[in-house]
């Protein structure tokens, strides 16, 4: 009988991905998947460090194995960014904890497992390498309009409160030849969108000889026969160069958005951020993705960073107020162990301000996304179909360019996922557009 794995994903898209790596790498070596706990021999999480909250959610779930190890013989492990920035720790607080693997680890996962199956040894893996990128292995990627591609790793901006340089190590990417290579296997596959990832995905540089830059790589992959729409996340306002601006202005395939973290309106807290760029800067960079047409920007801030005053704070919230953002993540500021800010900065903005900041924010970007999607009443949308809606099978759902989610009647018009589609816009909420398909014109005789 071969091992069964449950497998549970926290995080960002990249941990999606990672958690599409890890299924092959066990795959490969005879383990099965299920997706009942209660019928697994191992348990998995790959875990996220980016906030407390992350940590949080964590804790939970592994309180909830450990109970059901009292029942029965399993193997616990722990992937990902808490277990690479935690180590020691985590093994500490969480005794049932088997098995401890990094980011970088993932080849030695079947390893790992079998140390902890056979020989009831705890096994840990947390060193993190200047090289792997995983280049040689195909995730094993479930059926679906979306396909993730991770085009590099790591990230060397040390914006001084995040923690990710210390969980994912220094930045690589990845050789375009493979990273095309797997686009075209993928539209083979029936995949019609692509979304290439990395921490800092627009600082990508393909390595020597080749040398290509994230601009030609991304009109590259848009130009595989079969990709319909390529995304891409999470780029810093750092590298923008024009030619970047030209490929999403101009390309019909890769999608008409930029998500564009600001992170904050203020100059001493972009300063103490470590961001490289200033208000000025990032408005000038806005302008210039405007004059480019109609491109939706949406954003990251952060709310109470270090010493962050009701001024600082009122600079962010009229900057949001200026730039009309399609929308934007709000996220409170959470000391993260290892990093620059928790050395250098006091975490001194009271809680409740910080809530009460995070709120501001959130009503008034709640706001804004309505407004645009109202905008959009009576206009007609394209979208991807992706199938059913999240809260009801009798609805149909897609994503627009800009990716906002688009929610029509299944009945109204057979689709199948993959396909293209019109809707006429008739009512819009802050998140979600609504609408009835337009049917196709008859060809002209
Ligand atoms: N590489 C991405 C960031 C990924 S993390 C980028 O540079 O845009 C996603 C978002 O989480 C960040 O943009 C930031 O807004 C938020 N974040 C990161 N660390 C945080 C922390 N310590 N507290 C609160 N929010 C944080
Ligand atoms: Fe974190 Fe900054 Fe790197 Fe984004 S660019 S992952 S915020 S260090
Ligand atoms: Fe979290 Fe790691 Fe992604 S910290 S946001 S899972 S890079």
């Amino acid at each position: 009988m071969p091992r069964r794995v449950y497998l549970q994903t926290f995080g960002c898209q990249m941990n999606e991905y990672d958690t599409e790596l890890v299924r092959s790498v066990l795959r490969d070596r005879g383990f099965a998947f299920t997706s009942e706990p209660a019928a697994a021999d191992v348990l998995l999480m790959n875990t996220c460090a980016i906030r407390e909250h992350a940590h949080a959610r964590v804790h939970g779930r592994l309180a909830q194995w450990k109970t059901l190890k009292r029942t029965r013989p399993v193997v616990i492990g722990v992937l990902g960014c808490m277990a690479q920035n935690l180590k020691q720790e985590l093994l500490d607080a969480h005794p049932a904890i088997d098995v401890l693997a990094g980011p970088d680890a993932y080849r030695r996962l079947p390893e790992l497992l079998a140390q902890a199956l056979e020989r009831r040894e705890r096994a840990v893996a947390v060193e993190l390498s200047e090289y792997e990128t995983y280049d040689t292995i195909l995730p094993e990627r479930a059926p679906g309009v979306n396909a993730w591609i991770a085009i590099m790793r790591g990230c060397d901006n040390f914006c001084t409160f995040c923690v990710v340089p210390y969980t994912r190590g220094r930045e690589r990417s990845r050789p375009a030849r493979s990273i095309l290579d797997e686009a075209h296997a993928l539209a083979a596959r029936g995949h019609r969108q692509v979304t290439l990832l990395g921490q800092n995905v627009n600082s990508y540089r393909s390595p020597a000889p080749d040398g290509r830059d994230f601009a030609e790589l991304l009109a590259d992959v848009a130009d595989v026969p079969g990709i319909e729409r390529v995304r891409w996340t999470s780029p810093h306002p750092r590298d923008f160069p024009p030619a970047l601006l030209d490929v999403v202005a101009q390309h019909p395939r890769v999608c008409r958005h930029i998500h564009l973290p600001l992170q904050s309106g203020s100059d001493r807290m972009l300063d103490m951020m470590g961001r490289s760029y200033t208000r000025r800067d990032y408005v000038a960079l806005v302008d210039d993705i405007r004059r480019r047409g109609d491109i939706a920007i949406t954003t990251d801030v952060i709310a109470g960073f270090c010493t962050e005053t009701d001024d600082e704070f009122r600079d962010t919230y009229d900057l949001v107020r200026e730039i009309e953002f399609q929308s934007a993540y709000v996220f409170k500021y959470s000391e993260r162990k290892h990093t620059i800010a928790r050395r250098k900065f006091p975490d001194d903005v009271p809680e409740a301000v910080k809530s009460e900041r995070v709120t501001r924010l959130f009503d008034l970007q709640r706001e804004i996304s309505a407004a645009h999607n109202r905008r959009l009443i009576g206009a007609d949308v394209t979208v991807l179909v992706e199938g059913r809606a999240k809260k009801s099978s009798r609805q149909w759902m897609g994503h627009t360019d800009a990716n906002v989610t688009v929610v029509w009647d299944k009945d109204a018009a057979p689709f199948a996922p993959g396909d293209r589609a019109t809707i006429q816009v008739n009512d819009a909420s802050a998140s979600t557009l609504f609408g009835v398909p337009v049917p196709a014109l008859a060809p002209a005789v």
